[in-house]
């Protein structure tokens, strides 16, 4: 929640105070509101405030809240402004019971709102938090104080304030006339408190606070102080308003003046900044075009008056030509056990991986450039890529830096506008290359799978030369309009997955394949390193703070699904945040704090996907598939249905043509073998079929789901279900020949996320069962079919 315009924001005074506000007591009050979020206001008993609501949930509780008829809500700031939709424990505990006024919509899905603050509440307890926060709560009164001390405090906030409003412009004349209507000490400490310029911080802890008292002996010195910057600011004013006229007419005299110096054929007085650059120029270890074309520039730029635009762009590109370090590099140490040394100190496991890269580095000792493919790491989300990366700059001691490709549809992101363009800049890398201030970098280009393409050109064509050895000594960009040798750069890529990769981009590169974690691999990395360092970014000794495995295992069992870590490290983040907070304030003494797998609740709230293993399969032509992504493995459910027709086929969920033809496939297949499997096929002629692949992430394209359409069927029309614990990949031919998939390291590991206890592969695929981790292994029994016939005794229930 935002508030729009802060300008508006008055107390209404007498006339808004609470006891007179129609319609609503305090008696009135519900006793659980909804509680509205807010990022940059405070809102107070008797303040009238706009805000604009854009977050889905804050509009639904608008909309609630509005249709609901008593149009009462808590209105709480949030602890982070950004949070779109907070979490109870980033929510203030004292905010506002508050009643909307209005209510607008926007054609652009907006909403603004007026409100008006009614009392001080405590939050208490949030009993629901979906589809939005609602909390219990008490109301806070003002306490009852020596009156006399009050009176004297109020007077003097009233005369001080009277001569705020005298002197600043930005308080209106209704304010004027609240504060000189405003008798209640309560109410006018409020007052103040929302028209006095205050941080957000300042306002929730006056919001917070119950004596009067107390209130007004905070607010006086801040009325003091502001009184006396207002008048030291309209002195200023006048002083300022007659000094401008002065420099303007400064500018024009010194411009006459330079002119007459030039009739006179006398030294220009900008002549100091040009010998500065030329002296740069001399010093800068420039190669002869760049140093050419500096010198070029800085005779045009000598030509032109300073306050000229051109003279501006010129003197930008200069500084740019001036700032790239064209010969400046770092020294490669290639020592290959310390190399290894620190792989291993960042990166728990990935042993092929860290093979790969050392004899990469080997490579590039012994030759002394790096010439020949560009490594690329493939893989799912968070295993590791971009930090491996960072340790092989680290390895050989060169600056590292990181360009993100995502989204980047744009050729001129890469290799820059031209100068004709107004606010012209270089591309991405000419950027890093100044940034780093060495030629020779490891850049990682980021989600190179990622890159869009457009009108405005490809970005993968330009990639193509950035990333080419043969053309990148040589490449030129377009602001630049200078080549640059990118060819000591050590260009390392990342992706999910290779396909959407532009076909010559994809042909220059080396993959090397990252897999997905398993349970116990993910234990190893959160132990050894994401809990080390989370402790440590929380300023936490190791001895202060035990989180044993078991914990960790049931964080990574019931809190994460993923292929990697990054969701783990979240929620160990979030782990040592409660444990600093309570050690913090409670002090630990001796012992550590150990986290017990059974507080996980308090810590983390309530599992997230607790015994979700897959969904037991109650009825007939429901089958389970096995489908790889590029975000890791995944099991999908193939549903087959049949229904008064005609003897066709119907195939739903957006299915990709490949597996619409192996939908058919299977259908032939079972037809001709109706005989032989017992499928009674007598009317099938006055059926239709209908097959549903249900909705999500996953790709629905490739034969691979060959054998899971055929035992939905097969269950379909035979009337015994598919086991809930087997779960099936294949591609079929016509024959009914169970044929080889891609993709089965991460199926597996994925089954074996999802709980599923059997598998069943193609016996061509046999080899990859050695690929797939032995722990997982050991939990999943596989079967190898050569043919459908094979399928079906496996996959089916008896009657
Ligand atoms: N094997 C590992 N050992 C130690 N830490 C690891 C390991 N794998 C991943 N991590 C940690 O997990 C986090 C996420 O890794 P990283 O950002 O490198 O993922 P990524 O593969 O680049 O993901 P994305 O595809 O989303 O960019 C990092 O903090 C990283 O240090
Ligand atoms: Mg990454």
């Amino acid at each position: 929640m935002t508030s729009p315009d802060t300008e508006f924001i008055n107390i209404l005074g007498a006339a808004g105070s609470p006891e007179a506000t129609p319609h609503v007591s305090s008696r009135s009050l519900p006793e659980v509101l909804p509680i509205l979020g807010l990022s940059d206001i405070v809102i107070f008993p008797g303040m009238v405030a706009p805000l604009l609501v854009e977050t889905a949930q804050s509009t639904k509780l608008i909309d609630d809240v509005v249709g609901g008829g008593d149009r009462l809500l808590g209105a709480v700031l949030q602890r982070k402004a950004e949070a779109e939709n907070p979490l109870p424990h980033e929510m203030y505990e004292v905010g506002c019971a508050a009643r909307v006024l209005k209510m607008l919509k926007f054609p652009d899905n907006t909403v603004r709102v007026l409100i008006e603050g009614l009392w001080r509440i405590q939050i208490k307890e949030y009993p629901t938090t979906d589809p939005y926060l609602s909390a219990k709560f008490e109301l806070v009164k003002d306490l009852k104080e020596d009156s006399v001390e009050l009176t004297a405090m109020m007077r003097n906030a009233q005369s001080q304030f009277q001569e705020i409003i005298k002197l600043s412009p930005a308080l209106s004349e209704q304010i004027k006339i609240a504060a000189l209507n405003t008798e209640e000490p309560g109410h006018f400490a409020d007052l103040i408190a929302v028209n006095l310029n205050l941080g957000l911080e300042e306002r929730q802890k006056l919001l917070e606070t119950n004596s009067v008292k107390e209130r007004l002996t905070r607010l006086l010195p801040m009325l003091n102080r502001e009184h006396e910057v207002l008048t030291l600011s309209s002195k200023i004013q006048s002083e300022v308003a007659t000094s401008i006229s002065k420099t303007q007419r400064d500018f024009f005299l010194r411009e006459q003046m330079r002119a007459i110096q030039r009739e006179l054929g006398e030294s220009d007085p900008n002549a100091g900044e040009i010998r500065a650059l030329r002296e740069k120029i001399e010093q800068t270890p420039l190669p002869p075009e760049p140093k050419q074309v500096a010198t070029q520039e800085l005779e045009r730029l000598q030509q032109m008056p300073p306050a000229a635009a051109e003279y501006g762009v010129s003197r930008h590109y200069l500084d740019w030509i001036l700032s790239l370090p064209w010969t400046k590099e770092t020294e490669d140490k290639i020592d290959l056990v310390e190399a290894e040394r620190i792989l291993n100190e960042q990166h728990f496991g990935l042993t092929k991986v860290k093979d790969r890269l050392l004899e990469f580095l080997a490579v590039i000792k012994r030759r002394k450039q790096i010439k020949g493919p560009i490594l690329c790491l493939v893989g799912p989300p968070g295993v590791g890529k971009t930090s491996l990366g960072r340790s092989v700059a680290e390895a050989l001691g060169r600056k590292f830096a990181r360009i993100s490709l995502g989204g980047m549809r744009d050729e001129a992101e890469i290799r820059g506008h031209r100068r004709t363009y107004v606010g012209a800049l270089p591309g991405r890398i000419i950027q890093t290359l100044r940034r780093v201030e060495s030629r020779n970098p490891v850049i990682m280009l980021d989600e190179l799978d990622k890159v869009g393409a457009d009108f405005r050109g490809d970005p993968a064509a330009a990639l193509l030369e950035v990333l080419d050895p043969a053309q990148n000594n040589t490449f030129t960009d377009h602001y630049l309009d200078l080549p640059f040798d990118l060819s000591r750069v050590l260009f390392l890529t990342t992706a999910n997955w290779l396909e959407p990769v532009h076909p010559a981009l994809r042909d220059r590169l080396e993959v090397i394949e990252l897999p997905s974690y398993t349970e116990s691999e993910k234990l190893q990395i959160a132990k050894r390193y994401l809990v080390p360092r989370q402790l440590e970014e929380h300023g936490l000794a190791k001895k202060e703070v035990k989180i044993p495995d078991a914990t960790l295992r049931r964080v990574i069992h019931d809190y994460t699904r993923e292929a990697g870590v990054r969701q783990l490290e979240r929620e160990i983040a979030a782990l040592t945040r409660k444990a600093t907070r309570r050690i913090v304030s409670n002090g630990n003494g001796d012992k550590p704090l150990v986290m017990a797998p059974d507080s996980l609740k308090d810590y983390l709230g309530a599992a997230r996907f607790v015994n979700e293993t897959a969904e037991t399969i109650k009825e007939c032509g429901i089958a389970t598939g096995l489908a790889w992504t590029p975000v890791g493995g995944e099991i999908l459910f193939i549903e087959a249905t049949r229904m008064p027709g005609k003897g066709g086929l119907l195939l739903t969920g957006s299915l990709g043509d490949v597996m619409k033809e192996s939908a058919q496939t299977a259908v032939s297949y079972l037809r001709s073998q109706a005989k032989l499997l017992g499928i009674d096929l007598t009317d099938y002629a006055n059926y239709d079929l209908h097959i549903h692949v249900p909705a999500g992430a996953t790709p629905k394209d490739g034969p691979s789901a060959g054998v899971t359409l055929v035992a939905a069927l097969a269950s379909l029309l035979t009337r015994r279900r598919v086991r809930s614990d087997v779960a099936m990949t294949g591609e079929i031919s016509l024959r009914g020949r169970v044929m080889r998939v891609g993709g089965i390291k991460e199926k597996v590991l994925a089954a074996a996320r999802f709980g599923i206890k059997q598998v069943i592969l193609p016996e061509q695929n046999r080899g990859d069962w050695s690929e797939v981790p032995e722990e997982v292994r050991h939990k999943l029994t596989a079967h190898f079919i050569r043919h459908i016939s094979e399928l079906l005794p496996l996959a089916l229930r008896e009657k």
